[in-house]
């Protein structure tokens, strides 16, 4: 191959910038040209292309969001859609595409595959739902903001002998509350993976009241319910005032952690590889710190869940 294409798409996530550079200064190690494509798949659909070269990625590493922007195209489930991008594609001499995205891009990329045209998929979501990889990037920045956010609230509700119900985002994902609930020490933690109980979180209430605890602390993922709709049935049970905060789209922006630039690197760079090497229709991922690449079937047919014994080492640590 002589010139590949990268794009983002789907929810922006913090160290996307990280793994354009990644992609391109790799690339250009191994004498290969890349195309910058906007707006995601509707970019590609539209021609809207760039050529990027070394000093087009220099001063993105530590910029949140990406400088490729992204979008949500549903036009590009349609074959008339795939067909025009990979026209648009093959007319500028480009042979492989890295998308930068979630599952839903993954499966873009699939067909596109399928149609004949070779692409790789690296995770790039803040939900760490992407089946067949540990991590994704912008999940460690993520957290470390909702952390960050949860440790601000703890002050304002121990001098104020609050109780705080925190919503975080993950879509239909519990990791992001659940990592976030243990790093912060969260008295309760709601994942859509797990049932809940809520007799049991007032117990959990009732007796860190009664030990003279000034401030408790729950955090619900968004795709167990919403915060301001659990912190009312509890108020109503509990007759005792409960405030609810909704972190929202904080949590997908600020400058990448250094854990996830590193990650952004070695996958793009692993992207890059695979391509080179021929090989489409494949997901870049982490597995026991090594990097790997699967079919990228496996990251939308199967299904994502939450790690389940930090559940449990979450409620032990919180009695
Ligand atoms: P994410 O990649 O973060 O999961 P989405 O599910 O919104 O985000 O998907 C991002 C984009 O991927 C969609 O807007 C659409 O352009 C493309 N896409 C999603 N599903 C398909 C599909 N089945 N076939 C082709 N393209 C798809
Ligand atoms: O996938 C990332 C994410 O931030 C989810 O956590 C959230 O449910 C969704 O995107 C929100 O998407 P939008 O910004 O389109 O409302």
């Amino acid at each position: 191959m002589k010139k590949i294409a990268v794009l983002t798409s789907g929810g922006d996530a913090p160290g996307m910038n990280a793994a354009i550079r990644a992609v391109v200064r790799k690339a250009r190690y191994h004498g290969v040209d890349v195309v910058g494509v906007y707006y995601g798949y509707e970019g590609l659909y539209k021609g809207d292309f760039e050529l990027l070269d070394l000093g087009s990625v220099g001063g993105i590493i530590q910029r949140g969001g990406t400088k490729l922007f992204s979008a949500r195209f549903p036009q590009f489930k349609e074959d008339e859609y795939q067909q025009k991008a990979i026209e648009n594609m093959r007319a500028q001499g480009i042979e492989g595409l890295v998308v930068i995205g979630g599952d839903g891009s993954y499966r873009g990329a699939m067909q596109l595959t399928e149609k004949g045209f070779p692409c790789v998929g690296i995770p790039g979501t803040i939900d760490n739902d992407v089946p067949g990889t540990e991590y994704t990037i912008g999940f460690d920045t993520a957290l470390n903001t909702v952390v960050e956010s949860i440790d601000k609230i703890r002050d304002t509700a121990t001098s104020h002998e609050n109780t705080f119900v925190i919503e975080v985002m993950g879509r239909d994902a519990g990791d992001l509350a659940l990592w976030a609930g243990l790093a912060a020490g969260a008295e309760s933690i709601l994942i859509p993976e797990e049932e809940y109980d809520l007799d049991e979180i007032i117990s959990r209430l009732e007796r860190g009241a009664a030990r003279g605890k000034r401030h408790s602390i729950i955090i619900v993922a968004e795709g167990v319910m919403p915060g301001h709709e659990l912190a009312s049935i509890l108020e109503e049970k509990t007759g005792v005032k409960i405030r609810a905060s909704v972190l929202g789209h904080m949590q997908r922006g600020g400058s990448p952690t250094a854990r996830d630039r590193v990650l952004a690197g070695r996958m793009g760079a692993k992207a890059v590889e695979v391509l080179l090497e021929g090989r489409g229709g494949r997901a870049v991922g982490i597995k026991n710190h090594l990097i790997v690449d699967y079919d990228l079937r496996e990251a939308y047919e199967n299904h994502h869940k939450a790690d389940v014994s930090l559940y449990t080492l979450s409620k032990e640590l919180s009695i």
